[in-house]
C-alpha cells in the first residue's frame, strides 16, 4: 500500500514511520508512506504556501498553487484524496477497513485556518476528523490515520491471529490482560486464566469486553447485539446474561 502525504512538514514523520510496527512493515515493503513537503512545489520564490484569508480573520490559509501542482505531478488523479479536519467523517473502523482495501491513497495536512476549499472541491477530498478536538495540524491526525490502517494490512501485525482474534471481539472494547506473575504483592491474576483451557478463557474474555462496554460505550454495546447474530451457543449464552445484568 502506497501513501503520500502532502505537509508543510515532512520531517514530523520520519520517526514515526521508522519505529516499530510501522518501521518494519515498512522495511518488509508492506506499506510504503512518503511525507511530501508541500513547499516544494510552491512557484512562489518564497517557498510560500499560504496566504491571508479573503473576508478577513486571523490565520493564514494553504493556497491552491501548491497543492494543486503537487497533487498533479504525484500522480493523485483519480485516486483517494483525503483531507485531515475536524470538519470531516470521523475516523473509525469501517473506514480504516475501506482504506486498507486501498492500494494507493493521498492525504492532505492543512495548518493555521485550513486550505483553500477550492482545493478540497476540485480535488474532490475526502475531509477525515479524528476526533471532536481542533490540533493545530493536520499532521498528528494523518500519522494516528496512517497507524490505524497499516495494522489492518496482512503480514503488519505479527501473527495474523491478532487480527482474526479481534474480529470476533470486533466492536466491543478490549478484555482485561494479565502476565506474569501470577501473584503480585498478593494481587493475583483471575483463576480462569491460568487454567489452559481455551473454550472458557473466550467465554471469559468475551464477558469481560460485553460488559465494558456495555458500562462505558452504550451505543458500541447496543450496535454488537445489532449485528452479532453469528456466536456460537455458548457465547449468545454470555451475552444473554450481560444483557440481564443490572447497570
Ligand atoms: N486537524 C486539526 N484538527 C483535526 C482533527 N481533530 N482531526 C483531523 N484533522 C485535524
Amino acid at each position: 500500500m502506497k501513501i503520500t502525504v502532502l505537509t508543510q512538514f515532512p520531517e514530523i514523520f520520519a520517526p514515526v514511520m521508522g519505529s516499530s510496527i510501522l518501521g518494519r512493515a515498512s522495511d518488509a515493503g508492506l506499506i510504503d508512506v512518503r511525507a511530501v513537503n508541500i513547499r516544494d512545489y510552491s512557484a512562489d520564490r518564497h517557498r510560500k504556501t499560504d496566504d491571508t484569508p479573503f473576508g478577513g480573520g486571523a490565520g493564514m490559509v494553504m493556497t491552491p498553487q501548491p497543492a494543486f501542482d503537487a497533487l498533479r505531478s504525484l500522480g493523485a488523479e483519480g485516486k483517494r484524496v483525503l483531507y485531515m479536519s475536524p470538519r470531516g467523517r470521523m475516523l473509525d473502523y469501517s473506514l480504516a477497513e475501506e482504506l486498507a482495501a486501498e492500494e494507493e491513497f493521498f492525504i492532505l495536512c492543512g495548518h493555521y485556518e485550513g486550505v483553500d476549499q477550492r482545493i478540497i472541491d476540485a480535488w474532490n477530498m475526502e475531509e477525515v476528523s479524528i476526533g471532536d478536538y481542533v490540533l493545530t495540524g493536520g499532521e498528528l491526525a494523518a500519522m494516528v490515520l496512517v497507524d490505524c490502517v497499516s495494522r489492518l494490512i496482512p503480514g503488519v501485525l505479527g501473527s495474523p491471529e491478532s487480527l482474526s482474534e479481534e474480529s470476533i471481539y470486533s466492536g466491543l472494547l478490549e478484555y482485561p490482560q494479565y502476565t506474569k506473575p501470577r501473584n503480585y504483592e498478593g494481587l493475583e491474576v483471575p483463576e480462569v486464566l491460568t487454567n489452559g483451557n481455551h473454550k472458557l478463557i473466550h467465554l471469559w474474555q468475551l464477558r469481560e469486553s460485553l460488559i465494558l462496554t456495555k458500562k462505558r460505550r452504550p451505543d458500541m454495546f447496543a450496535e454488537y447485539v445489532r449485528t452479532h447474530n453469528n456466536l456460537t451457543k455458548d457465547e449468545k449464552k454470555v451475552l444473554d446474561d450481560v444483557l440481564s445484568l443490572e447497570d
